[in-house]
């Protein structure tokens, strides 16, 4: 349609060749460490965003159902709280939740943008068009980016109030310097009086934590060695899928579960276009990704220690999941 182009823009900031360096210093450093360790970013190429979707969908992965519902529940008051704003969504994936914040805020004839983040390129477009189709006032600029170079490029908002959105419990994903930093990037790209919406998962038993991450249909696992596949695309590489195992467990000290790949034997890959040669030893793990589970009084304390005070907090009757309206204070 010819109105998608005019509601429409989608900037690639991924692009430029200084970028793909500092990208693959990531890979080499993650291949070359012990333990072996990957940035979850590559997780999420065509097929790994769509592995996600449906990794959302499981009967094992409550975070996606227990946000849902919360979100529905609570949506028109953080309409009602914040007014017009701009809606900036990082790691927006289907954009399927965001329908749910969409309608309140059209329903109150509250003026929206919504700008979009993802490292995927081919779900930030279909997502986008489809709801260009179903929003017919909706303005969308969405960025091709990592989160941070996204919230770095962030222009100050046309609207008066600006929104960041991070749902699902990535912030869980980052290992607790990386979420410091993150929390500071947050507040630096907000100003005065404007809102940070955060999806976090809290502390359950490993009864119900661990399946979510070892679903009885092995969609996980396919997720958990796609990365493999988009690093062999990205960087020429000869990982075989098939040499390699999911292996995902709840540590209950650090209140995380640990997911790794494992190699079933003793084996070298190489990455013909980082010039990279990978030994790995039998049982030898690569860890693709940490999930961390909080405790809602230490996240209010560091969310206020930022300068980003919890004025509202929603929790399901089981308090599995909470969201959390935040406002920079100063
Ligand atoms: N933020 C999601 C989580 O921590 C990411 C996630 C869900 C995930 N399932 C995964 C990441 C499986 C890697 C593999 O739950």
């Amino acid at each position: 349609m010819k109105d998608f182009k005019k509601r429409l823009c989608i900037e690639q900031l991924l692009a430029t060749t200084e970028l793909k360096e500092v990208n693959s210093s990531d890979v080499i450093r993650g291949l070359t460490q012990l333990p072996k360790t990957l940035p979850a970013k590559y997780f999420y190429d065509a097929r790994g965003s769509q592995l996600f979707e449906e990794i959302c969908n499981l009967p094992e992965y409550y975070l996606t159902r227990t946000e849902t519902a919360i979100l529905r529940h609570c949506a028109d008051e953080i309409a009602s709280l914040t007014g017009a704003c701009e809606l900036v969504e990082l790691g927006s994936g289907s954009s399927t939740k965001t329908r749910i914040l969409l309608d309140a805020y059209n329903q109150l004839g509250k003026p929206l943008r919504y700008l979009p983040i993802d490292v995927s390129e081919s779900i930030l477009e279909s997502s986008t068009h489809a709801l260009l189709a179903d929003y017919p006032c909706l303005q969308i600029h969405g960025l091709v980016s990592t989160y941070e170079i996204a919230l770095e490029k962030l222009a100050p908002s046309p609207l008066p109030t600006r929104m960041i959105c991070f749902l699902g419990s990535t912030l869980g994903n980052f290992h607790p310097q990386e979420c410091d930093i993150f929390l500071l990037q947050i507040a630096k790209a907000l100003q005065k009086g404007d809102y940070f919406l955060l999806g976090i998962d809290l502390h359950k038993s490993k009864e119900i934590i661990e399946p979510a991450y070892n679903d009885s249909q092995g969609v996980t696992a396919a997720f958990n060695l796609n990365i493999l596949n988009h690093l062999n695309w990205r960087f020429e590489g000869n990982f075989d899928t098939d040499e390699f195992e999911h292996w995902a467990f709840y540590n209950q000290e650090l209140r995380q579960i640990e997911m790794h790949l494992r190699s079933k034997r003793s084996q070298t890959v190489y990455l013909r276009a980082l010039d990279l040669k990978v030994e790995f030893s039998p049982g030898e793990t690569i860890q693709t990704e940490i999930s961390r589970k909080f405790d809602l009084n230490i996240m209010y304390s560091d969310l206020q220690k930022r300068g980003l005070a919890p004025l509202k907090v929603w929790t399901d009757t089981k308090q599995w999941f909470a969201l959390l309206l935040c406002q920079r204070q100063t």
